[in-house]
């Protein structure tokens, strides 16, 4: 074993403390890489034949388009038994926020949005907003959609009476608000399969960039980078559950672990929680920058909303 490996692995030895049981740096056995197994719904598979496809895109430079592909979803390093309960949608408890996304929609949205035309929107988040200058997760982008159309807030906002008519309607929809997550799962949904299109818009460059940087920047008491945990010991065990290698393809995801649906911002936290550094602000730049260059790292891999993971 190399100095510098024994090191990581050190490290990696107290965040396996901190992530449950601990563990010997010894026990991390590499496992064989195994192909992905076809993912979840009726277009999944023609989508994963798209993601096997080296990506022409521009911004996606994550993976050289010369490499076969290596990318996975977290689906792929999951037990049968959890990938069986995100593959049956009357198993996967996420459905409950789904119908209260679509419920909420048609009360809310359905006057400007149909349904429809939210097709493909999640897979090419976070984008550009115009009016504010700066990139919208789609959380960021509901809540700003939301506070201006339905609660009446802010400039050029259109108050008019929405049909939604429980009390809570113009409540405010911060990070990991409930009626939030149920109408951006209810949106991601509609791009389940299609494959992640992060827009070609040079404005976002900066960001990505940023984003890249936060990736491979060690943090925390740990001191340990998301890229040392997602892409050198990807496939390996910590604390009983095999690190994937960290794509956002699947958010508001169901966690088990939870009990509950959650953001990818929320995922974030545990991880930056797990090496004890300090979590990034709720909606704040470093969020949206990381979640910018994770959707370009993933840039191909089928959408999967509403995944569930252990
Ligand atoms: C009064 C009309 C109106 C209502 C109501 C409205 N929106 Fe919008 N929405 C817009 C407009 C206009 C845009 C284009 C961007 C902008 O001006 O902010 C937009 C953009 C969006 C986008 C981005 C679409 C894309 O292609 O990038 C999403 C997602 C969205 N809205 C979701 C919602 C949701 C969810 C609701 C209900 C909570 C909602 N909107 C309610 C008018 C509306
Ligand atoms: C100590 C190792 C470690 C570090 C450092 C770490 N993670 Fe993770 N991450 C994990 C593990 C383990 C899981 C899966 C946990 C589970 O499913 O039980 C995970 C899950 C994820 C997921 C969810 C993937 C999916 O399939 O839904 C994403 C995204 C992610 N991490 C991104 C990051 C980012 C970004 C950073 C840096 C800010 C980071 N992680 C830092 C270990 C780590």
């Amino acid at each position: 074993m190399s100095a510098r490996r024994a090191i990581v692995v050190v490290a990696t030895a107290g965040a396996l403390a901190l992530f449950g049981t601990s563990c010997a740096p010894g026990s991390i056995p590499s496992s064989p890489s195994s192909p992905s197994p076809p993912l979840p719904g009726s277009s999944g598979a023609r989508a994963a034949a798209t993601a096997a496809r080296p990506s022409t895109h521009g911004t996606a430079a994550a993976v050289s388009p010369a490499r076969p592909e290596t990318r996975r979803s977290g689906y792929a390093d999951m037990s049968a038994a959890t990938q069986a309960m995100q593959r049956d949608d009357a198993a996967n408890p996420a459905w409950l926020w789904v119908e209260e996304g679509r419920q909420r929609f048609a009360a809310q949205c359905a006057r400007c949005h149909e349904v429809a035309a939210m097709a493909g929107v999640a897979a090419r988040y976070p984008a550009w907003d115009e009016r504010l200058q700066r990139p919208l997760t789609l959380g960021q982008r509901i809540t700003d959609c939301h506070g201006r159309h339905v609660r009446g807030m802010g400039d050029k906002g259109d108050a008019r009476a929405t049909d939604d008519a429980r009390p809570d309607a113009r409540a405010a929809l911060p990070p990991e608000d409930e009626t939030r997550l149920a109408l951006e799962t209810f949106v991601a949904l509609q791009s389940r399969g299609r494959p992640i299109a992060p827009p070609a818009d040079a404005r976002l460059a900066p960001w990505r960039e940023r984003g890249r940087a936060l990736f491979a920047q060690r943090m925390g008491q740990l001191d340990l980078s998301c890229a040392q945990c997602h892409e050198q010991y990807a496939g390996r065990r910590l604390a009983g559950s095999v690190i994937p290698q960290g794509h956002p393809t699947g958010y508001p995801i169901y966690r088990l672990e939870w009990q509950g649906l959650g953001s990818l911002q929320r995922r974030l936290r545990g991880c930056l929680v797990g090496v004890r550094a300090e979590p990034f602000a709720a909606d704040g730049e470093e969020a949206t920058a990381l979640e910018a260059f994770l959707m370009s790292r993933a840039a191909g891999l089928p959408m999967e909303t509403p995944a569930v993971r252990p």
